[in-house]
């Protein structure tokens, strides 16, 4: 939902700016903009351009990124960079701020690209989130002379922020007094010309991050922009204002006053935010599933002398007296999430009430808010959110948290709001997450999930030791079962490549497998474009099997051994129809054979873990698709990664 950067020290800023923002372009990519100070002319220069990052760095430098039309997107990717050095001959200056943006107000057009500057341009804010009340504002401002250049609500922020500096003389001051006027969220950078030392940053609901460096500061709205530079940051927390000059950073609450905090240091490297020899950020991640699996288990389970594993705990993020209180009064567990979040907390409600037999409800977070949930003592509420900083899944966790259930947070990062206004957070340890397509997010997700229903399934006394062995076995070999199919993606890429032009796809399965065709489902469209939908199998004959007919595919998930002939049934009413049909399953015995023109093997393991394991060849299928049909998988069309707004 729009990425902001900011910086401020002796460095000409534009590269450091622009190469922030490409790792930001995750965050909203229609359109990049650009203020800096410039040295020479002591004004505030803005460069603001259509469309993907390259179309502005070509704007600056006048020189195309793609020389000829057979350039490798290797060669173009160096070229990029190579442009992107060449900027600071064109503005020179060491304060800016930068935007990617993902349009809310506002077609996608120069004019609405960010930064937006007042009347004079002696002042450029960039913004991340929406004025609520910027109707009322922008009324009120156009009443007070002002002309409006853009459609956007952050032009509103410009003109209030110009206001009240003629009125104070103090931009710091006139910051304040905006703020205080916003309703809605935000995340802003501010410079002004008449102080060009410093840069001035604040955040509401948005996230924003003021990474401390040496003799050089910088804001971002995500890690990965500034991890190149350095590795402690400051989160900033709710309604906090960030004063950033070249040697050091003063922090303010939302009334001026000053707050004194440490910084965070954080612990990826860079690495693991670039591509390291992968087409695309999806491929890498879906790759990296082995280990993130394998980090976030073994963060939690325990091992004997024998090298076993001997048992789960979860005692550094919830004291084993807590777990205790929180597992014996658990007459229901809430789940609530958003997109593949969801589709994990579906898949941790069969979890749930196989392991623990705690009844278990599972919810969209944007429905959930607004429905005026029924909870009660006893209702322990889940949220898992990757970014920890998605609005519905934040106001659903606000909602029970007023209501007074405890809540447990699943998420990927450290310091989000999720994180930081849950009881207690577990957390998937995944590794920043690029592409805006979830997927070692969803992974790690369900073996949170897993683990944690087995510990309450431990605890509550449904699942005896000779079992809780072998379950736990059976999880830890869960990585090396991902990277098995990993290993065979060649099968999966050929199969793409013989149904990237199908119009309609359906996933079905039952149980487990229903809950996996809803994010397997959700991974195709989301990058490949294609039309895609999951039914549960039963379902098919209530109403979709209308849809079903030689141009369709359909791709049957099949873990549950005791529903295999039942499932093959309904592949058979799809065939019969003449649809394609695939399956994904473990079975070797030659179940699915007849009624499926391909079957792609997953190895076998506890059925119940098997969502972790069928999802991967979903994830390659979806991407495979998506560079078939022309796509950037790490880029699809009107999504963003992180979404701040409802
Ligand atoms: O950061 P969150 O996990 O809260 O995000 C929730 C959804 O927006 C997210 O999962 C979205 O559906 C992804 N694009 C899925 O690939």
């Amino acid at each position: 939902m729009c990425g902001i950067v900011g910086y401020v020290g002796c460095r000409n800023a534009t590269p450091v700016l622009l190469n922030g923002l490409r790792k930001l372009e995750y965050r909203g990519y229609d359109s990049a903009g650009i203020a800096v100070l410039s040295k020479s002319s002591d004004e505030i220069v803005v460069k603001k351009s259509k469309g993907a990052l390259k179309f502005l760095v070509e704007k600056i430098t006048k020189e195309v990124v793609r020389t000829s039309e057979s350039m490798s997107d290797a060669d173009a990717d160096r070229r990029f960079s190579e442009l992107v050095g060449k900027t600071g001959d064109f503005i020179d200056g060491c304060v800016g701020i930068g935007h990617t943006r993902w349009a809310t107000h506002g077609e996608p057009s120069d004019l609405n690209a960010h930064p937006h500057t007042n009347v004079s341009g002696s002042i450029a804010v960039v913004h991340n989130g929406i004025v609520e009340n910027y109707g009322k504002l922008k009324s009120w401002l156009q009443s007070n002379g002002i002309v409006f250049k853009s459609q956007t609500d952050t032009e509103v922020i410009a003109h209030l922020l110009n206001y009240f500096y003629e009125r104070t003389n103090n931009i710091f001051n006139a910051v304040l007094e905006t703020l205080h006027r916003l309703e809605g969220s935000y995340a802003i950078g501010v410079i002004c010309r008449d102080f060009p030392d410093r840069l001035i940053a604040a955040r509401k609901e948005s996230p924003l991050v003021v990474g401390v460096g040496n003799g050089e500061n910088f804001i971002a709205s995500d890690v990965p922009a500034v991890l190149e530079h350095t590795r402690e940051v400051h989160f900033l927390e709710q309604n906090e204002i960030a004063v950033l000059y070249s040697d050091h950073v003063d922090l303010f609450n939302s009334e001026g006053e000053k707050i004194v905090r440490g910084t965070t240091h954080i612990d990826w490297n860079m690495d693991a935010a670039e591509k390291g020899g992968y087409a695309h950020f999806m491929l890498k991640e879906i790759h990296e599933q082995p280990s993130a699996l394998e980090n976030t288990i073994r963060a939690h389970m325990l091992f004997g002398d024998d090298g076993k594993p001997s048992g789960l705990t979860f005692s550094k993020e919830i004291e084993p007296e807590r777990f205790r209180e929180l597992v014996s009064g658990a007459r229901r567990i809430v789940i609530t999430a958003c997109g593949t979040a969801y589709h994990a907390g579906v898949v941790g409600k069969y979890a749930f009430e196989k392991f623990a037999r705690v009844p278990t409800v599972v919810d969209v977070a944007s429905e959930f808010r607004y429905r005026n949930p029924i909870l009660g003592e006893g209702d322990v509420f889940i949220v898992i959110s990757q970014s920890g900083e998605t609005a519905d899944t934040l106001a659903a966790l606000r909602l029970a948290k007023s209501k007074g259930a405890k809540v447990i947070a699943i998420t990927n990062s450290v310091g989000s709001s999720v994180s930081r206004e849950s009881d207690f957070v577990i957390y998937t340890l995944a590794g920043p997450e690029i592409a805006v397509a979830s997927t070692k997010a969803y992974t790690t997700q369900l073996a949170c999930l897993y683990m944690l229903s087995m510990m309450f399934g431990r605890e509550r006394g449904i699942i005896g030791d000779g079992e809780y062995a072998r379950l736990l076995g059976e999880f830890a070999a869960v990585p090396e079962k991902v990277q098995q199919i990993l290993d065979e993606k060649a099968a999966v890429q050929k199969f793409a490549s013989s149904q990237f032009n199908k119009s309609k796809i359906f996933y079905i399965g039952r149980q487990f497998d229903s809950a996996s065709s809803l994010e397997s489902a959700l991974k195709l469209k989301e990058v490949s474009y294609m039309h895609c939908e999951a039914f549960a199998a039963g379902e098919l004959k209530h109403g979709p099997i209308a849809l079903v007919d030689p141009d369709t595919l359909v791709i049957a998930i099949a873990t549950e051994p005791p529903l295999f002939e039942k499932l093959a049934s309904n592949i058979e009413e799809v065939k019969s129809r003449r649809a394609v049909t695939m399956c994904i399953t473990q079975d070797d015995s030659g179940a699915f054979e007849k009624c499926c023109d391909e079957i792609i093997k997953i190895p076998a393991t506890e059925s119940a873990f098997e969502s972790i394991l069928s999802v991967v060849p979903a994830q390659l299928f979806a991407y495979y698709c998506s560079v078939l049909r022309g796509n950037d998988p790490d880029k699809p069309r009107n999504l963003a990664k992180s979404v701040t707004v409802e």
